[in-house]
């Protein structure tokens, strides 16, 4: 062996030429008694990889602390949007996009510490409730963003408890149901309470908007489109992105129970007398549900206590019925089915403010009565289809109703239609406006 003194420390070369020549090679022969130690030759072969860990982490951090700053400067400027500090949520309210972030909605507030809130006006009175405007403050600021407060009086806690219930399913969560925020009991001067705390909706509920609006076929779709995804979303066994979901049954719906959006979309509410349909419910629990909902509202089925219990897809037919007389409503409404009455409820001058189940029998079942379609509505091609789907939805049998996702479907259809003669209309119109201009 040939020593040689390198930049780094000695190094050995073979200098024969002969075959064989390491033949009595020892490790030995190859030792640098000043070469690197074996602890920071595993130090260093260590190294990179954890550099490379250390490095991936401190961008997937830097990268976090960037989106989040990005989404609170984006809510910061419209002031729509409150991060309450004890829910670890932001919330938007009245608003087209209003959405109340994941990490909170359908959450119950487990904090003892109560929010915020200032009450308002009332704007709704139910069999169970009020409901208030109110106001929900920032700690910090005046600032403050409108909510909606249900409260329930103490007598009334198996109504707040079961809505409390539905609200808290995170799968119902969807654009066209009422956003909930919290859930609270709160001990105040005339005694216990218990509130419900969900978005607010200027615009009131559909009953009322009908009554104080003319709308227009457009406003048709949105409003029957948007409650028929309302209904067809509650009634699924999947969400939006295919997470399985318990299907629920409204069992009350009606105009007054369907809020409008800015937007002019409908939303749900009043949970109240909803139900889980859980696979695991026998017959006698589904039996013992018993006979509810609003009496004008009510299907033939359930006026007469003869709902199929061995098929859970009874329950969802029901509300199908009750969904084709808030799609009547709308229809009344619509100014494209020429003149337009006032506002007036299904059944509306056949039986009394309230009718009882006894006086909707003789209406429904006896005289298989149903609100009237007149025939100049079915001169407009939209409203004729959206009257054979009204129809279908009311049938005498509940087996032969269309589902909530069908009567969904339907409406997505009616506005491709509707798309369609708009861009064929204005087609229509260049060519004339051309040669006008042509003529000039
Ligand atoms: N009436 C009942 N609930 C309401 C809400 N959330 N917003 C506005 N009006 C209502």
């Amino acid at each position: 062996m040939k020593e040689k003194k390198m930049a780094g420390g000695t190094m050995f070369m073979c200098a024969c030429t002969k075959e064989e020549c390491n033949e009595e090679f020892t490790i030995e022969a190859f030792k640098n008694p000043e070469g690197p130690d074996t602890t920071i030759v595993a130090l260093s072969s260590l190294l990179p990889p954890v550099a490379i860990a250390v490095a991936v982490i401190a961008i997937f951090y830097c990268y976090r602390v960037h989106r989040k700053n990005k989404f609170n400067k984006k809510w910061e400027g419209n002031q729509k949007c409150i991060k309450h500090p004890n829910m670890e949520c932001s919330i938007m309210l009245d608003d087209d996009r209003s959405d109340i972030s994941s990490t909170c909605a359908n959450n119950l507030n487990h904090n003892t510490e109560l929010l915020p809130i200032e009450l308002d006006t009332l704007v709704g009175k139910g069999r169970f409730a009020e409901v208030y405007k109110a106001k929900l403050k920032q700690n910090t600021s005046d600032q403050f963003e409108t909510v909606a407060v249900k409260i329930f009086p103490y007598e009334e806690y198996a109504s707040w408890k079961m809505e409390k219930e539905i609200f808290s399913d995170i799968n119902l969560k969807h654009e066209n149901v009422l956003q909930f925020l919290t859930a609270e009991e709160r001990k105040t001067d005339v005694g216990k309470q218990y509130w419900l705390i969900t978005a607010f909706h200027s615009k009131g509920n559909l009953q009322e908007y009908l009554t104080r609006h003319i709308i227009s076929w457009e406003d048709l779709l949105l409003l029957g489109g948007s409650l028929a995804r309302g209904v067809a979303h509650l009634h699924s066994d999947h969400t939006p992105c295919g997470r399985p979901k318990t299907p629920i049954v409204h069992r009350d719906l009606k105009s007054s129970n369907i809020l409008v959006k800015n937007d002019l979309t409908c939303c749900l509410c009043d949970f109240g007398l909803s139900l889980w349909l859980d696979p695991s419910l026998s017959v006698d629990d589904l039996a013992n549900s018993g006979q509810v909902g609003t009496a004008r509202y009510m299907a033939p089925e359930v006026l007469e206590s003869r709902i199929n219990l061995e098929n859970m897809e009874s329950f969802k037919q029901t509300d199908v019925y009750s969904m084709a007389l808030v799609l009547w409503e709308i229809t009344s409404r619509c100014n494209a089915v020429g003149e337009v009455k006032d506002y007036e409820p299904p059944f509306g001058t056949k039986v009394r403010e309230h009718p009882c189940v006894e006086s909707m029998k003789d209406n429904v079942l006896r005289d298989r009565g149903r609100p009237e379609i007149s025939n100049i509505w079915l001169n407009h091609q939209g409203i004729q289809l959206v009257c054979e789907t009204i129809s279908e939805c009311w049938d005498h049998d509940p087996e032969a109703r269309l589902t909530a996702q069908c009567v969904a479907e339907r409406f997505i259809e009616l506005e491709h239609l509707d798309r369609i003669s708009e861009r064929s209309c204005s087609e229509e119109k260049i060519p004339e406006d051309c040669t006008e201009n042509t003529n000039k």
